[in-house]
């Protein structure tokens, strides 16, 4: 088990700066998922903790220790790739065993490691076969099986289920977290999919461009994002943004006549009410009524995505389009006419130039 911090890292490939004075400390048998779109620098990151990649400036320790000078091999850290790069001519076997060949063992503390790999993993079955004859979500069983073996201190996963189908990402999914919790291990985890991530993790990393953007648990990020990116990135449907004026206890969006009364105490808390801000309002955030009603705009359904266990309904509201989240069927047609409200509680105020939310750190 260890604990990994990152201290002001910065990395530079050329001129190109991909890192931007990253500091992050992952605790001792914490789940961490990185999360961002490519090429906002999550495998670099990993790639760093890993030893796989120097650092232009900074430090990472492991358990405290500076590790620079560590050779990959020499820092316990076990990484799983993207693509599986199993061994095609080996079996199963002497693949989840390759790692092994420089730890002394006997053989039947060696086989002991590999038996208790397999059965967690359960690819007990497939042991004698080669990679070829397996399935996808086999194949990257066993090349989590390979980095576990040696019970590193620390296991990094780069996009691990990225190549597979949504089915079976989403078995995997449910393993990757049983193992984790079963083995304690340290784990980072790298995803540009942010159901991936909350599902998965402790603490969320949202990386964009190189610089950190948010760290905090998964309904912390949902709930009280820092910034415009942040609230867009999680959520889905994407969080409803529109161009916002606040006056006094009234918040108007551009382009719709009238506005919605909020409490003092929430517009208070704020901490700039200039004039113009971006409101987010996320789609559960958004309610709708048949009928008039105090607190209600009214507005006209454009389009209807029936989801099954609900819809998300397209209402305009002067110039702007907002997504609501109904119940299954409560609008039965586009162009019907809906009486629209936003919920106070949850409503986002960020700073129209910084992009920052108004109402402070989580
Ligand atoms: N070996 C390399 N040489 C030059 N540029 C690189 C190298 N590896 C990554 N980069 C650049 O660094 C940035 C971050 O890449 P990466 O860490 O792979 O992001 P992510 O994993 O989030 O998609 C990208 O602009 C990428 O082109
Ligand atoms: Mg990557």
């Amino acid at each position: 088990m260890a604990q990994i911090e990152m201290r002001n890292v910065q990395k530079f490939f050329g001129t190109n700066q991909v890192l931007k004075d990253l500091n992050l400390t992952i605790e001792d048998g914490e789940f961490v998922v990185m999360l961002g779109q490519s090429g906002g620098g999550k495998t670099t990151a990993l790639r760093a903790i890993a030893g796989l990649e120097t650092v232009t400036d900074g430090k990472i320790l492991i358990d405290g220790t500076e590790v620079q000078g560590r050779k990959a091999a020499d820092r316990d850290i076990a990484f799983v790739f993207q693509s599986f790069s199993l061994y095609p001519h080996m079996t199963v076997r002497e693949n989840i065993a390759f790692p092994l060949r420089a730890v002394r063992m006997d053989t039947s503390e060696r086989d002991r490691a590999i038996k208790e790999v397999a059965e967690t993993l359960q690819i007990s079955q497939h042991l004698d076969r080669k990679p070829s004859a397996l399935s996808g979500g086999d194949m990257q069983r066993v090349a989590i099986g390979r980095a576990l073996v040696r019970r590193p201190q620390a296991l990094l996963m780069d996009e691990p289920l990225g190549v597979l189908d949504a089915k079976l990402r989403e078995q995997m999914r449910t393993e990757i977290k049983r193992l984790h919790i079963a083995r304690g291990s340290t784990s980072v985890y790298v995803t540009h999919d942010q159901i991936e991530a909350m599902s998965l993790a402790d603490r969320i990393v949202i990386l964009h461009d190189g610089i950190l953007q948010m760290v905090g648990a998964p309904d912390v990020v949902y709930l009280k994002p820092t910034n415009l990116f942040v609230a867009k990135f999680v959520g889905s449907p994407v969080i409803n943004i529109a161009d916002a004026t606040i006056n006094g206890t009234s918040v108007s969006i551009a382009g719709a006549e009238g506005g919605f009364s909020f409490d003092e105490d929430t517009l208070a808390r704020l901490r700039n009410t200039g004039s113009g801000v971006t409101l987010g309002i996320r789609s559960e955030a958004v309610l709708l009524k048949h009928a008039q009603a105090k607190g209600y705009a009214e507005a006209k359904a454009t389009n209807i995505e029936p989801l099954g266990s609900h819809d998300i309904v397209d209402v305009q509201l002067g110039g702007t389009t907002l997504r609501a989240r109904t119940e299954s069927g409560f609008v039965r047609g586009e162009g019907q006419k809906v009486w629209v409200s936003l919920n106070p509680e949850q409503a986002h105020f960020f700073d129209r130039q910084t992009e920052l939310n108004l109402a402070g750190a989580a």
